[in-house]
C-alpha cells in the first residue's frame, strides 16, 4: 500500500509596508498592498507534514503537537478544500493518478520558535500548510498560484511562499484573483541585510491583528489617507530601493511605514496601543544612532519596524550588527543570554 505524505517548511516574513486592513474579510482581500522580507529559513520557520489516507476518518490538525479544532467554513477548512480542488484538476486530466482529492488529510505543524513570543506564527504557519499540501499532491502551481491560497488562511502568509523580497499586490478583482504574491527581489541579490529580533514581551497581544485591522477599517479616518495616498508611492519607491540595494531610502521608508500603522492602529476607535515603553526607548536609540552616523557624514544604519505587538524588528546591513547588538544590549539588559549565532564576536562575551 503506497504512502502519500510531505513535508515542508515555510519560514516567517517581516512586513516593511504593513498590510492593515480588509475590503473582504472571507476572501481575505486588502485594502492595501504590502512588502516584507522573508527571514532566513534556518532561524524561524513552520514545518509541516500533510498525509492522505483512505483509512483516516476525516481531516485533522495538530499545532505543536496539539491537536486544534478544523471549524467548517474556517480558514483552515478553506485551504484545505481549496487545495483539494487543485487536486482533482490534476486527476481529472490524468485518470491514472490517485485519487487523494477524495482521501482526508492528516496535518502536522511546528514552529522552530515560541508561538507566544508575538512573532508571526501564523504567516509560516499557512504557508507551510499550503506548500505541504501542494507537494502531498503533487501540483504544478507557482509560488504566486499557492499565495491566492495562503492569503484565504492569513493574509500575510501569502507573502511566506517567496524567500527574499515580496510584495502582495492588493488587487481589484472581487473574487481574489488578482491579489496574490510576487518575488521583488530573492534574498541573493541583497544578502547583506540582516534582521535583528529583540523580544519585548513575549505575552499573547491583546488585540489580534484580524480583530483590530477590522476596527480600524471601520473607524480610522487617517486609514483612508494611508491607503489612498501614501502607500501606493511607498511601495513603488521601496521596490526601486530594494533593486538599487540603497539602504538608506529602504530604512526610512521601512521606519515610517511602521510610524503610520502604528498611528493608524492610535487612530482607531476605541484606540489600539501595541507598543510599548520598551519599544519606544529602542526607537529612541536606533533615531540617535542613525542621527550620529549622518551627522558625521555616513548613512543610515538601521531600520526598526513593529507589528501587532511590542517586539521590535530591526533591518541592518551584517557589517553594523557588531555595533548594534552590543548597544542593545548595553540599554536593555537581557533575561537570557544573547545567541550569537553569526560568529560575529568570536570567543569574546558581549554583555560581560
Ligand atoms: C501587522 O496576516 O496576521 O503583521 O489576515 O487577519 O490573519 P489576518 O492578519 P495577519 O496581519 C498581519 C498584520 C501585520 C502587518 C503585515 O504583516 O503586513
Amino acid at each position: 500500500m503506497a504512502v502519500y505524505q510531505a513535508t515542508t517548511s515555510a519560514p516567517v516574513n517581516i512586513a516593511c509596508i504593513k498590510y492593515w486592513g480588509k475590503r473582504d474579510t472571507k476572501l481575505i482581500l486588502p485594502t492595501n498592498s504590502s512588502l516584507s522580507v522573508t527571514l532566513d529559513q534556518d532561524h524561524l520557520r513552520s514545518t509541516t507534514t500533510s498525509r492522505a489516507d483512505p483509512s483516516f476518518s476525516k481531516d485533522r490538525l495538530w499545532l505543536n503537537g496539539k491537536e486544534e479544532e478544523i471549524k467548517e467554513g474556517g480558514r483552515t477548512a478553506t485551504c484545505i478544500k481549496e487545495m483539494k480542488s487543485l487536486r482533482k484538476q490534476v486527476e481529472d486530466a490524468n485518470p491514472n493518478e490517485p485519487k487523494l482529492s477524495t482521501y482526508p488529510v492528516h496535518i502536522c505543524s511546528r514552529n522552530n520558535f515560541p508561538t507566544a513570543a508575538g512573532l508571526a506564527s501564523s504567516a509560516a504557519g499557512f504557508a507551510a500548510l499550503v506548500s505541504s499540501l501542494a507537494a502531498l499532491y503533487a501540483l504544478p502551481a507557482s509560488p504566486s498560484q499557492l499565495s491566492l491560497i495562503s492569503r484565504q488562511g492569513s493574509g500575510s502568509a501569502c507573502r511566506s511562499l517567496f524567500g527574499g523580497f515580496v510584495a502582495w499586490e492588493m488587487g481589484t478583482a472581487a473574487d481574489g484573483s488578482d491579489s496574490y504574491a510576487v518575488e521583488v527581489a530573492p534574498q541573493s541579490h541583497w544578502p547583506e541585510i540582516h534582521a535583528l529580533i529583540c523580544v519585548v514581551s513575549d505575552d499573547k497581544k491583546g488585540t489580534s491583528s484580524t480583530a483590530g485591522m477590522q476596527r480600524t477599517v471601520e473607524t480610522s479616518p487617517l486609514l483612508q489617507h494611508r491607503i489612498k495616498h501614501v502607500v501606493p508611492e511607498r511601495m513603488k519607491a521601496i521596490k526601486e530601493a530594494i533593486l538599487a540595494k540603497d539602504f538608506d531610502t529602504f530604512a526610512k521608508i521601512t521606519m515610517q511605514d511602521s510610524n503610520q500603522f502604528h498611528a493608524v492602529a492610535l487612530d482607531t476607535d476605541p484606540p489600539i496601543f501595541y507598543m510599548n515603553d520598551v519599544s519606544r526607548a529602542i526607537i529612541a536609540l536606533i533615531v540617535e544612532y542613525n542621527r550620529l552616523s549622518v551627522e558625521n557624514g555616513g548613512k543610515v544604519k538601521a531600520a526598526y519596524t513593529y507589528d501587532a505587538g511590542p517586539n521590535a524588528v530591526i533591518y541592518t546591513p551584517k557589517e553594523n550588527l557588531k555595533e548594534i547588538i552590543p548597544l542593545i544590549l548595553k540599554y536593555f539588559p537581557q533575561a537570557e543570554k544573547y545567541n550569537d549565532h553569526l560568529g560575529l564576536f568570536g570567543t569574546a562575551s558581549v554583555d560581560g
